[in-house]
């Protein structure tokens, strides 16, 4: 089994890794050491950079008793052309399950094809499944259920954008998408991701609309990874896209702020709403420990 993107997951499958999560955290607060993955090896192939997602799966793997390897796209021989194909038959012999980070989403699902152990997306420019899973851990762990509540998204229709799309889909929860003009979600992405499910998904028309009654206001960097060339036009499509205090107090009195970070302050998100009393920003970033550890047990044991 392979984790490319959110839909490839059932509501059952995220609602018991978020329990293991939880668990899992419980447990190491304890101190209770853990043993699961006693001799496991895992690879992380990244073509771009990366904090949170290589420490977290790194630092993952050497609680649960096994070991991480990192290959940088610079540094290995898929940064000289060798193909994807290659690299992940030859990963396999060595690895239990890789990590890809990349840019394509064509990419991890080709080493998903290649490769005989299991295949996690570190992020791709369409997708970043681990990033939004630990961040419904966070929301359950502070509301005890994502169901009937108001998530709100702001800003670009990016990788994390499409991953709360599945998210909200898979799971039920309504969701309102803000974003300017030619930086929507993929509209055919969109209308897919909602087939057959009960959730409101839409986008709406203005910051507010989206804000108004929230319980989750989230946003990202209007640039991602790989988009840098684009950044001045960005700056200025999404003037006011933005959440600031104004926006929050839209919102529920007790809203979550999330953010998946790295944050550019005074562009997607005010340096106060950042460091202030709604902002879980800081949990976010460490859940994602919790649930890497989740996800490689599901996929390795
Ligand atoms: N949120 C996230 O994926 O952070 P990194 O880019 O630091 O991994
Ligand atoms: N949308 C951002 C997320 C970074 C974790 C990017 O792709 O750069």
């Amino acid at each position: 089994m392979n984790l490319l993107k959110v839909a490839d997951l059932t509501k059952d499958d995220i609602v018991a890794l978020v329990e293991r999560a939880a668990r899992l955290k419980g447990l190491h607060k304890k101190g209770v050491p853990q043993s699961s993955l006693l001799g496991r090896v895992l690879g992380l192939i990244f073509e771009k950079s990366s904090t949170r997602t290589r420490v977290s799966f790194e630092t993952a793997m050497y609680q649960l008793g096994g070991n991480a390897i990192f290959i940088s796209g610079r540094d290995s021989q898929v940064g000289r052309g060798e193909p994807i194909r290659d690299t992940a038959r030859v990963m396999a012999r060595y690895v239990d399950a890789l990590v890809v980070r990349t840019f394509g989403h064509d990419i991890v699902e080709e080493y998903a094809l290649y490769s005989d152990v299991p295949v996690i997306n570190g992020l791709t420019d369409l997708h970043h499944p681990c990033q939004v899973l630990s961040d419904i851990l966070t929301v359950i762990e502070r509301r005890g259920t994502v169901e009937g509540l108001k998530v709100a998204w702001v800003g670009d229709g990016n990788n994390m954008a499409n991953s709360w799309i599945e998210a909200a889909a898979v799971l039920g929860f309504d969701l309102k998408l803000a974003c300017p003009k030619g930086y929507l979600p993929d509209a055919a992405f969109l209308a897919n991701a909602c087939v057959g499910t009960k959730a409101k998904i839409e986008v709406v028309g203005s910051v507010e609309e989206a804000a108004e009654g929230a319980d989750v206001l989230n946003t990202d960097v209007w640039a991602s990874m790989g988009q840098e060339s684009e950044s001045e036009n960005r700056i200025l499509a999404f003037e006011n896209f933005q959440i600031n205090s104004a926006v929050l107090s839209l919102a529920k009195k007790d809203a979550m702020v999330m953010h998946c970070l790295p944050a550019h302050r005074g562009e997607e998100i005010t340096e106060d709403v950042l460091e202030g009393p709604n902002s879980v920003v800081w949990d976010q970033a460490e859940n994602r420990l919790h649930m890497q550890k989740a996800i490689l047990e599901t996929l390795l044991t």
